[in-house]
């Protein structure tokens, strides 16, 4: 139901309106028409400038949003340490009943009371864990299988990277101490004849169909070899995600593997680089920053599981990955030096998130002495991205093959430290602050408790906070009660980094109804750009597989950016939505002022229940903005139409000089609020350009239900 609250009164009395006098009933029905939403600009002069970082993406692990997603490493757990008892992902290629092989995790992690056997196979301090294939008696095709990240993705012509390490054996025989007696059931006598050819593949889960095939050769060596060999895949093969990656042999002994990979082409060819249909997703928004590494990601769920950037560095036999903070382990194929380069593959500055003591068990470290190592490793962190190559840090960057150093403007000091309810991180922010501006006095530092947000968490001690991070994620009638929230924001107070939002509805993407929830408080940011200096989405990616026999489903938060699978990708209504605001936005705020917009009564919740309210609130159903171009004179003005209505709105460009009849318009719309975007139907609701005419001063259009519409208009500069 929509109403105003003129439209209400009217209708209340309609009887007794009928029955009035023939001029009062005139008097009512102009004022039904002036009822029409009139949005009126003042570009009489200049506005406040719109913050050039104003539209940002935040990123970090959850969702499989690098492993199995953007790091496009196609095996997973790779070396072996997703899971410390089983080789999670991993099964056992067995074609002839009558051969008789098996597999075994050796140097499961953490564990000690393992036999030497099994832990004298590291390759080095990262690569502890293993996996042994033992075949005692031939017979068909033996050997191992990955089951990859939901499925390899197979397509035609195209060469991946394999490698793995690997080296040969025959019966073990575990070294005894002095008098220690010999085992009740000893290992059975396996000849070693490992050495020769070692078969890959691609191919069907059932193994009947190979997408693509290669062979190593296998040395006589008890030593570890990297083997590598391109795999390519043939011209007529339809692209599927049912398949797997195969390593068989034909002869018995035992086989050791470690670090084994299979890389699809990437981004620009880079090696250990990004899948590209998701870079050219993002770069498409033209976000202008790129806020990293979390999020929960940052902080781990306990504080030894803290973002280790040092163990991410170089080449991929040192990173032994870590805990994730989302129920899975993260490789660390995505680690500093490649969000850095994700940022130069977007056209993005880095917005560093460093850990600042408090991790997700509740747990913090005091401020003092004990917080010191913490702020070391911040800013050896800071000088490894912006250091120069004379540096520690900076000449590690550039044997790393970055000798330039990266732009960096703003560092974030930990993340939603709200929830340390001990108040610890007022002085734990001042250390890192004080530590941070001393060495780098051009950074800024971000607070992650906001005074508006958080008004009893305040930071006291130290100078106040120059920028803090707000974080929403709401429903979209929340989004429109508060769309205009930032309007009466103190301007003499700390700028705002709303560095999480969203509005939650749809999953694993979000659908249009939280795409207009999202549209109109970004018609509040924008309008309050001198405020809100930056903004970002959250979260950004999402893995859609739901899931199988073999693995868990791959994502772990509802209402998501952009989704994907093995093969495909594509973005939410949110994602057009954002895309638009990114691509279509001025310099400088044009303020505007609105008359007649029509309300709608918001469905009360339990929280206002709680707090007494007993009377729907009313929301505007129409929200806006805009900004201008000052050099090309270019208006972009923002109009949402939140109901299932057409709604005619009266433009009227005040103060304009000059504006060309002809303009553009993109609109996003779609028949009903659920309506979305899938894996299936990506392109459902995307935004539709279309040319009008008739733009003057004044001028009206009618906004399609459930709408976005962005208007693109010329004063002829
Ligand atoms: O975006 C998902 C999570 O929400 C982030 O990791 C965390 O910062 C927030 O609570």
């Amino acid at each position: 139901m929509i109403i105003s609250f003129e439209k209400a009164a009217i209708r209340k009395n309609f009887l007794q309106v009928v029955l009035l006098i023939c001029s009062f009933w005139i008097i009512g029905f102009c004022e039904v028409n002036a009822q029409t939403p009139a949005i009126t600009l003042d570009l009489s002069k200049p506005g406040a400038n719109v913050s050039p970082m104003l539209y940002g993406l935040m990123t970090e692990e959850i969702n499989h949003a690098y492993d199995g997603g953007l790091y496009p490493e196609l095996i997973r757990n790779r070396i072996f340490k997703d899971n410390k008892t089983v080789p999670e992902a991993w099964s056992l290629v067995r074609e002839d009943s009558n051969s008789n092989a098996a597999i075994k995790l050796m140097a499961p992690a953490g564990q000690d009371n393992i036999p030497f056997d099994e832990r004298r196979h590291a390759i080095n301090g990262a690569l502890t864990t293993c996996l042994r294939l033992t075949v005692e008696k031939t017979g068909g095709r033996l050997g191992i299988a990955n089951a990859g990240f939901w499925g390899i993705p197979v397509v035609p012509s195209t060469s991946y990277k394999a490698s793995f390490y690997c080296k040969g054996s025959g019966t073990i025989q575990i070294p005894r101490r002095p008098g220690q007696p010999a085992p009740a059931n000893p290992a059975p006598v396996i000849e070693n004849n490992t050495a020769g050819p070692i078969t890959v593949t691609i191919e069907s889960n059932d193994g009947k169909t190979i997408y693509a095939s290669g062979t190593i050769n296998l040395e006589k060596s008890i030593f570890w070899k990297k083997y590598e060999l391109t795999l390519t895949t043939k011209t007529d093969i339809k692209p599927t995600a049912d398949a797997r990656f195969v390593i068989t042999t034909n002869r018995t002994g035992l086989y050791f593997f470690n670090l084994v990979s299979l890389f699809p082409p990437t981004y620009n060819n880079r090696p250990n680089g990004n899948r590209p249909d998701l870079i050219k997703l993002m770069a498409g928004m033209q976000p202008k920053f790129l806020r990293f590494p979390g999020g929960n990601y940052l902080e781990g769920p306990l504080i030894s599981d803290a973002f280790p950037w040092k163990t991410t560095l170089g080449s991929l036999e040192n990173r032994p990955g870590h805990n994730g903070s989302w129920g899975y382990r993260a490789s660390d194929g995505m680690g500093l030096l490649e969000f850095l380069l994700w940022c130069e593959d977007i056209g993005a500055e880095p917005l560093l998130g460093v850990y600042a003591g408090y991790s997700l068990n509740g747990d913090h470290i005091d401020a003092g002495p004990l917080l010191t190592p913490y702020v070391d490793d911040a800013l050896d962190e800071i000088e490894y991205i912006t250091g120069d190559a004379n540096s520690y840090w900076g000449a590690k960057r550039a044997a790393d093959g970055h000798p330039k150093p990266f732009k960096l403007t703003y560092v974030e000091i930990g993340n939603e430290d709200w929830f340390d309810r001990t108040n610890s991180y007022d002085g734990r922010f001042n250390q890192f602050r004080t530590a941070i501006e001393a060495k780098y006095p051009q950074l800024h530092c971000i607070s992650t408790i906001a005074d508006a947000q958080y008004p009893n968490l305040k930071i006291t001690s130290g100078k106040k906070p120059e920028v803090m991070d707000e974080h929403y994620y709401r429903d979209s009638w929340s989004m429109w009660e508060n769309a205009s929230q930032y309007d009466k924001y103190d301007r003499n107070g700390p700028k705002i980094f709303v560095g999480e939002w969203a509005t939650r509805e749809g999953a694993p993407t979000t659908n249009l109804n939280a795409a207009l929830g999202d549209a109109a408080w970004m018609t509040g940011m924008e309008r309050n750009s001198d405020l809100i200096i930056m903004s970002c989405y959250a979260p950004l990616f999402v893995n859609v597989n739901t899931a199988t026999a073999t693995a868990p489903k791959a994502w772990q938060w509802d209402s998501d950016l952009i989704g994907y699978n093995a093969l495909s990708s594509y973005g939410s209504p949110s994602y057009y939505v954002q895309k638009l605001f990114g691509n279509y936005l001025g310099d400088k705020i044009v303020p505007v002022t609105a008359a007649n917009i029509p309300v709608q009564p918001r469905p009360l919740t339990r929280r206002d229940s709680t707090s007494g309210i007993t009377k729907a609130p009313l929301v505007p159903t129409i929200f806006y903005s805009a900004t201008m171009d000052e050099k090309t004179g270019t208006i972009y003005l923002k109009l949402v139409n939140t109901t299932g209505k057409k709604q005619p709105v009266a433009i009227n460009l005040g103060g304009v000089t000059k504006v060309l009849p002809d303009a553009m318009m993109y609109v996003v719309s779609g028949d009903k609020p659920e309506s979305t975007n899938t894996i299936t139907e990506p392109e459902k609701i995307i935004p539709v350009g279309s040319k009008i005419k008739g733009v003057a001063s004044k001028f009206k259009r009618t906004l399609d239900a459930y709408s976005v519409s962005v208007f693109q208009l010329s004063t002829g500069k």
